[in-house]
């Protein structure tokens, strides 16, 4: 269901309508917040994608500059834009992949926490599109306070009867993308080759690096630990107070959920062994959402992982998370349960 008069900017309805006929290989993707610090970039990124066949952009401010300017990459994507509520729906049907990065970001000061007045009520609104338009699509939350906004979107999933735990993803992967490169600095090694599982939440003290399980095997110092595992818990604040007051992080969030989006995409496709972290309902813990590592198949989040061996130092840390973490969920679950 293609909308009738495409937005100007727009790839050309001819080359449309020739990938259709082709039976246009590869997936439809949205992004909704398409305009913003995180999602233009993350526009970029889903534009370069090979198995990206359809890319909508969505935004109440913008969309149709960004539509234009996006659209003029030499990819294969066709790219619509989609101005405002009443083009909501248009932006949605048919949708395989929804990348949610709707809402304000944080300033010097801020917590996530917040944020959750403002982004709880948008991502509350998106989500009841998505219930309506493409309810079989996996979704890509960005939106902050992730702790608090997975389980509003649970939420109104399960009132429009249509909630599948598998295909609700929390991105956390900035998370793990910040510790594969902080401790790649402490090992003196290429990122690249760097894997730390990051589990928990997404904020504060629910970011649990497990520096005990880093790929390759590495052992740290106690100073090492703490050093590294503060940096990635505050990595989000420490680009908020760079930035000072013009925002979050948006290009490094850009490319870790252009990373988690093609996880997911190649997840879609059949391809095995594709893991990654992710924010999830889970019975990893007593919470019923937790961070850890995923894997992702046909139907989502198709197996979640335990957590393995822990040290006594993450297990404390976790103790911590676990308390922050249970009020952020409730706190979800509460705003939609209370309207
Ligand atoms: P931004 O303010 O630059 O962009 C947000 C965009 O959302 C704007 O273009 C705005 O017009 C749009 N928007 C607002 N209400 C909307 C609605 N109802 N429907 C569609 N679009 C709407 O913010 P930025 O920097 O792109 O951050 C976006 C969100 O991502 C924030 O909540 C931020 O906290 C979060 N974030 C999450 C991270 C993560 O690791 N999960 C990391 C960094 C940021």
């Amino acid at each position: 269901h293609p909308p009738s008069t495409p937005m100007q900017g727009s790839t050309s309805l001819r080359w449309a309508n020739c990938r259709a006929k082709g039976g246009a290989p590869g997936f439809k993707v949205a992004i909704l917040g398409a305009a913003g610090g995180i999602g233009q970039p993350l526009a970029l990124l889903m534009k370069m994608n090979p198995l990206v066949s359809v890319l909508h952009l969505y935004d109440v401010v913008n969309s149709p500059g960004v539509t234009a300017d996006i659209s003029h990459m030499d990819t294969g994507a066709v790219v619509r834009g989609f101005l405002g509520a009443p083009q909501l729906e248009n932006a949605l049907v048919g949708m395989d992949l929804v990348i949610i990065p709707a809402g304000v970001p944080r300033k010097p000061g801020m917590t996530r926490d917040d944020l959750f007045k403002i982004n709880a009520g948008i991502v509350r609104t998106l989500c009841a599109g998505v219930a309506k338009c493409c309810p079989h699509a996996i979704v890509n939350l960005i939106s902050n306070p992730v702790n608090s906004t997975v389980p509003i979107a649970a939420e109104v999933f399960k009132n429009a009867g249509i909630y599948d735990p598998k295909r609700l993803l929390g991105v956390t992967t900035l998370d793990v993308v910040r510790a594969n490169t902080f401790v790649a600095e402490v090992l003196g090694i290429d990122p690249r080759e760097v894997n730390v599982p990051v589990v928990g939440g997404h904020s504060g003290v629910t970011i649990l690096p497990l520096l005990s399980q880093v790929k390759p095997p590495c052992s740290f110092t106690s100073e090492e630990i703490d050093y590294l595992t503060s940096r990635i818990q505050n990595g989000g604040t420490e680009v908020v107070e760079a930035k000072a007051g013009a925002g979050s992080a948006t290009l490094s969030m850009a490319f870790a959920a252009a990373k988690f989006a093609d996880a997911c995409l190649r997840g879609l496709r059949g391809d095995a062994g594709i893991v990654e972290c992710a924010f999830v309902a889970s019975q990893v813990t007593e919470l019923p959402f937790f961070a850890s590592k995923v894997r992702l198949g046909r139907g989502g989040a198709e197996e979640i992982f335990p957590l393995g061996p822990l040290t006594e130092y993450e297990r404390a840390g976790l103790d911590k998370a676990k308390e922050e973490l249970a009020g952020s969920i409730e706190k979800g679950v509460y705003f939609i349960r209370k309207s």
